[in-house]
């Protein structure tokens, strides 16, 4: 028998696995949980916060900050009066600043465990049996008996085959959130998320920026309108050169940079840039787990199959986040590292995979919850659309930034909110207001019933709402 044993053990401590271990913990559950060294310091100490604080949510944010405020200083504050001669970036100092915040969270986990009396086991950690009633997991050598397992192991970057990526010249997000200068071309592959985000980091520092996108539509997982809005916004106003329905067919990298060939239609084209970035999506890590020592089931595509409750085909196996099917977003991780450990706990918990929203943080955000109009049309739901513009918003204005729209989509028989979908400054602010709605239900007339601080971009929401009823009071 093992000296360590828990009621719950937690494999990876990224948002899914750190907020389960949390829970767990604060519900008078033993608890503890295993992170491998992925994302170690330079000490070789582990780092905690997975993807999301290390790789990912948290440095790119850092970095679009930091280049929107060099954007801002180039390009708007002439319109305030304001002049800024000889504005510079000093990418290192702006990396660093970024690398300081990260140290930050990352121990600031550490300190939540131990507040919260969550055992730290640093290490792989991998199924090795059952014994009894327990699961017996393996880290670095040692065995430790858990009843219950939350697997939160997370994802990886997708690569391309034949295009190796060594994360200075050719990079995944990794690379790509610490370059030490700001490169002349950068080649993108991929106008997802990722692409688009870090593409616009380094095209407001001065690089010239090419995506190249497989797919023949932009963003088609949003709505078409806000797609269509951030098209002409990126590529006629920011300058990003977007091509879509490319076919890569060669990457080569030597002493100039790297040299994309791919095709377009029936012509072939190269593409020289001195960097790239490959952001083609992620893939669920289980690797070294040992879910086939224990059957543990995955699906085709490889992620762990859960059901509502992110059970999986194993008793008091459970798993989280990116390596559950699902939108691979830090909340929606979160979210189920709670349901988990309440469910672990005896308690009743949810996640409404309906009202999580996605934001996109380039500048104009994008951000939207529910359905899209091209689903509620496919599914053949009829339904009311408000649209209203920042351009009629008096905040909006003051702030010189009066791009985009806000646009709610409600129920034509019963006005229940079905989609909300914004493209503008704050969107990703703003969007809470749609979740909260349509996780309660609400009608675009109880949105339109609420008191919105004025001047405040919040009240293109309430415009949006009363535009749904053709009743708008300032548009
Ligand atoms: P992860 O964060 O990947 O954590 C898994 C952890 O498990 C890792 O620390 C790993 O080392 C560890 N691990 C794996 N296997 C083992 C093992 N066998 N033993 C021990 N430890 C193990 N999402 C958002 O919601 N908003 C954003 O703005 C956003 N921005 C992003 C930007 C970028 C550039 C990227 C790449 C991602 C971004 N995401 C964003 C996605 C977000 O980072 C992920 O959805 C989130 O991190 C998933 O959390 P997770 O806990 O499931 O997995
Ligand atoms: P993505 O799925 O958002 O976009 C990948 C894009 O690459 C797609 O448009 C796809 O069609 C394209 N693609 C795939 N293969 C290709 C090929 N061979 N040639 C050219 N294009 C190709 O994935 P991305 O950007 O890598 O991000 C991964 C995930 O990380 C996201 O899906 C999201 O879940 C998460 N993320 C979330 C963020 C946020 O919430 N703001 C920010 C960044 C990442």
């Amino acid at each position: 028998m093992s000296n360590k044993q828990f009621d719950v053990v937690v494999i990876g401590a990224g948002p899914g696995g750190y907020i389960a271990a949390i829970r767990a913990a604060q519900l008078g559950l033993a608890t503890a949980c295993i992170e491998s060294d992925s994302y170690a310091d330079p000490k070789g100490q582990v780092r905690l916060g997975g993807t999301c604080l290390n790789v990912g949510c948290i440095p790119s944010k850092a970095l679009l900050q930091s280049s929107e405020l060099f954007e801002q200083a180039n390009h708007s504050f002439s319109m305030h009066g304001i002049s800024a001669s000889s504005v510079k970036i000093d990418v290192a100092t702006m990396v660093k600043r970024k690398d300081n915040i990260v140290d930050q969270l990352t121990s600031g986990i550490k300190g939540l465990f131990k507040k919260n009396k969550v055992t730290l086991l640093p290490g792989f950690g991998k199924f090795i049996g059952r014994e009894e009633d327990r699961w017996l997991v393996d880290v670095n050598g040692e065995t430790i008996e858990a009843t219950h397992v939350v697997v939160a192991t997370g994802s990886k970057p997708r690569h391309l085959p034949g295009i190796p990526v060594d994360n200075i010249t050719v990079c995944d997000n990794t690379g790509a959130l610490a370059f030490d200068s700001v490169p002349k071309r950068l080649g993108v592959i991929g106008a997802g998320v990722i692409g688009l985000e870090l593409g616009s980091v380094w095209k407001r520092l001065g690089s010239e920026v090419t995506i190249l996108e497989a797919l023949p539509d932009f963003l088609g997982a949003a709505d078409h309108s806000v797609a269509k809005e951030a098209w002409k916004v990126f590529t006629q106003r920011q300058g990003l050169a977007i091509q879509l329905g490319v076919n890569i067919t060669k990457v080569s990298t030597g002493k100039k940079g790297v040299s994309i060939a791919y095709e377009l239609g029936d012509e072939a084209k190269v593409l020289e840039c001195d960097r790239l970035i490959v952001s083609v999506g992620r893939i669920p890590f289980t690797a070294g787990l040992g879910a086939e020592t224990v059957g543990l089931a995955l699906n085709e595509r490889g992620y762990i199959v859960v059901d509502e409750n992110c059970r999986t085909n194993l008793p008091n196996v459970w798993a989280v986040g990116d390596v559950v099917p699902g939108p691979m977003l830090a909340h929606k991780g979160m979210e189920e590292g709670v349901m988990v450990a309440e469910c672990i706990a005896g308690q009743k918990g949810h996640v409404n995979h309906d009202t999580v929203p996605w934001v996109i943080y380039t500048h104009p955000e994008i951000a939207w919850v529910g359905k899209t109009e091209q689903q509620l049309k496919n599914a053949g739901t009829e339904y009311r659309v408000g649209q209203i513009p920042f351009a009629a918003n008096g905040r909006a204005l003051g702030q010189g930034d009066t791009t985009g729209f806000v646009k709610m989509l409600a129920c034509a028989k019963t006005d229940r909110i079905l989609g909300v979908h914004i493209i503008g400054s704050n969107a990703s602010e703003l969007i809470a207001e749609a979740v909260v709605a349509m996780e309660f239900n609400a009608s675009s007339e109880d949105i339109a019933r609420i008191c919105h601080a004025h001047p405040t971009l919040s009240e293109t929401m309430h415009e949006a709402s009363l535009a749904v009823d053709k009743r708008p009071l300032h548009f």
